[in-house]
């Protein structure tokens, strides 16, 4: 039977209670965490959000009736307790708890709520996925997922604050909106009183934001759901939260300097991280040479070296075919690594293969200086000792080589060998490495449909010094775009806008785009920049992967409170379902395949 809470009011919350208030009555309330019974003496492990607090049942204290009740108290029965705080004896004092100097010996005990036995306990680290999922308010329970949602809420009152004290207006937009075409797939919504017809949810409130800019809101931010049906990861969900932000009248320098500022605030005022500004910079490009991903982690070194012009003229036809053919041979050295197994060779090895490399060649170096390599037949030890020193290779290490006709090929299968051996050898030290990559490339060309792409959004403006390359070699042209990245995680990116109207031509040109075709699909910003556009430009933040950074979780799952799973349904709600035939027919829309869900 549950009871009602009349007559008692919460005083503290569990861990509130410490040696502060020896001798005080308190009234706490929460769920039991266990239950622990030694002859006539009961403990009870009261849990709330802030923590665990230990009542204590003494029968020679409390009527008989309390004692029944508590007897019969099970794991996660809602709690109502009052008594008076005491000093626990000492053999019962537990050190690794707040709470751990008292006891809450009881004098009243109610229970609000009964339990079912849980499917698992809820502080039971080896419960799988799947399980947490489906029970994810049990699973939520946990104290230290609830230590993620109490920093994921500073963060977002960090956010707020530090953009409302410099001038910024948190402004929403539609979450139901016009399907945009280019960037990720759109989910959709169809509509009732045009069949036939869809909303797209927004992938980001990129257009609004802009057109908010054209209205003159000057500086806007908004923490905003966006939604792209696109392949799960460890850091991607279909449905995540932007901190999104658009500024008018600025520069490259202005936004970025603001958004500095900005991400400094967060890490101080959540975790105590102190950031030392500026953050530094590096172009696309360079990130691309030294290792081999435009998102680049810097907490550790192993960066990629051209040894090309160490290799040309040899007789090994892997290499001098690709470097005949315009490319190049490049490398990294694994620290500490010449002992890897063959099957561990192989294994980086097929992570070359899936980034196309044709094969790695490797040169170990044994404890005692001697080279094995799959190179032997082709170099000698001279030749082999300069492309060690091109390294800074010694005894124990192992240098990793590929080379192709194209170096993007020879470059991205690096950058994905060296992120592997990093997480092999766990190389990550303490802390954060930031870095803003600027200058990426406008354009991307697409081999499959023979056209460019724009690599940010058709929004973003080229450099200045790049727009006469429209004409002659877009290929080479770069953004006024950035990304923050943070220990190797893209936590943000953005860019200053195209506002004129004769370079938003030449971009659709470039693309493809017809004039026609760009007013069908962007009417809606093309038509409000006839009438006054401001310079702008902007960014947004993934607040997920942001708060990942900041707790530590390698899973974006568990800083989301209910999250979906690899196949984006959710395990919880059992979404997404078949909907009734009336429903369907109201929307005019007839299935004509089903999937059978597990
Ligand atoms: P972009 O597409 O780079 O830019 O997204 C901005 C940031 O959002 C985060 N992010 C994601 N987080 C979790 N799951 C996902 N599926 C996911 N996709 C993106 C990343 C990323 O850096 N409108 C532009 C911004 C602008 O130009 O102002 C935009 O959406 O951290």
């Amino acid at each position: 039977m549950s009871e009602s809470m009349r007559g008692l009011k919460r005083s503290h919350m569990c861990a509130e209670v410490t040696e502060k208030l020896l001798g005080s009555e308190v009234t706490v309330m929460g769920w039991v965490n266990k239950r622990r019974d030694i002859g006539k003496l009961i403990f009870i492990a009261l849990r709330d959000r802030t923590g665990l607090v230990q009542i204590f049942v003494d029968t020679e204290k409390v009527s008989e009736e309390i004692f029944k009740k508590a007897e019969e108290i099970r794991g996660e029965y809602v709690l109502a307790v009052k008594g008076t705080v005491m000093a626990r004896a000492e053999d019962q004092i537990n050190p690794n708890m707040e709470t751990g100097k008292i006891e809450i010996l009881a004098s009243e005990i109610r229970v609000l709520s009964e339990a079912e036995v849980p499917p698992f306990q809820v502080l039971d680290k080896g419960v799988n996925t799947e399980m947490r999922l489906k029970y994810r308010y049990l699973d939520l329970r946990r104290p230290e997922l609830q230590k993620t949602f109490i920093l994921r809420h500073k963060a977002a009152q960090t956010v707020r604050r530090f953009l409302s004290d410099n001038g910024f207006l948190e402004i929403e937009t539609p979450v139901m909106t016009k399907s945009t075409p280019e960037g990720a797939r759109d989910y959709l919504v169809p509509s009732r009183i045009y069949p036939g017809n869809f909303y797209a949810l927004p992938q980001s409130p990129q257009v609004f934001k802009q057109l908010l800019m054209v209205s003159g809101f000057d500086r806007y931010f908004q923490i905003v759901r966006c939604f792209r049906d696109e392949d799960l990861r460890a850091d991607r969900q279909p449905e995540f939260t932007q901190i999104d932000i658009e500024m008018s009248f600025v520069d490259q320098e202005d936004v970025i300097s603001v958004n500095e500022r900005l991400i400094q605030a967060l890490f101080k005022e959540t975790v105590g991280y102190d950031i030392k500004l500026p953050i530094p910079r590096i172009t696309y490009k360079e990130a691309m040479e030294r290792f081999g991903v435009d998102k680049p982690d810097l907490r550790y070194g192993m960066e990629i070296n051209n040894i090309t012009d160490i290799v040309n003229g040899s007789e090994f036809a892997a290499f001098q075919g690709a470097i005949d053919s315009g490319g190049s041979v490049r490398g990294i050295c694994a620290k500490g690594c010449a002992a890897y197994s063959r099957k561990q060779i192989d294994a980086l090895g097929e992570t070359a293969k899936l980034f196309k490399a044709k094969g790695l060649m490797w040169i170990a170096i044994s404890e005692s200086g001697e080279y094995k390599t799959t190179l032997s037949k082709f170099f000698g030890d001279d030749r082999l000792q300069e492309i060690c020193d091109r390294f800074g290779a010694k005894s124990g290490d192992l240098v990793l080589i590929t080379a192709d006709a194209d170096n993007e090929i020879v470059l991205t299968a690096l950058g994905n060998i060296r992120t592997e051996v990093a997480a092999k050898q766990n190389l990550y030290k303490e802390g954060y490495e930031f870095v803003w990559v600027t200058e990426f490339p406008l354009l991307e060309w697409s081999e499959e449909d023979g056209r460019f792409y724009a690599k940010h959004h058709p929004f973003t403006s080229p450099m200045d010094e790049d727009i006469e390359l429209f004409k002659s070699n877009p290929k080479e042209m770069r953004a006024k775009a950035y990304d923050l990245v943070i220990n190797g995680y893209e936590a943000g990116g953005g860019s200053i806008r195209i506002y004129q109207k004769e370079v938003q031509e030449m971009m659709f040109n470039t693309l493809g785009i017809s004039s026609e075709d760009a007013y069908r699909r962007f009417s809606h910003i093309l038509n409000a920049f006839k009438y006054g556009a401001p310079p702008h430009g902007g960014i947004a933040f993934g607040l997920d992967r942001l708060i990942m950074l900041l707790a530590n979780e390698p899973d974006i799952r568990d800083v989301i409170a209910f999250p979906k799973v690899k196949d984006a349904s959710c395990l919880l709600t059992d979404a997404p379902s078949t909907v009734d035939a009336k429903q369907l027919e109201e929307l005019g829309l007839a299935v004509t395949r089903l999937a059978e869900k597990n």
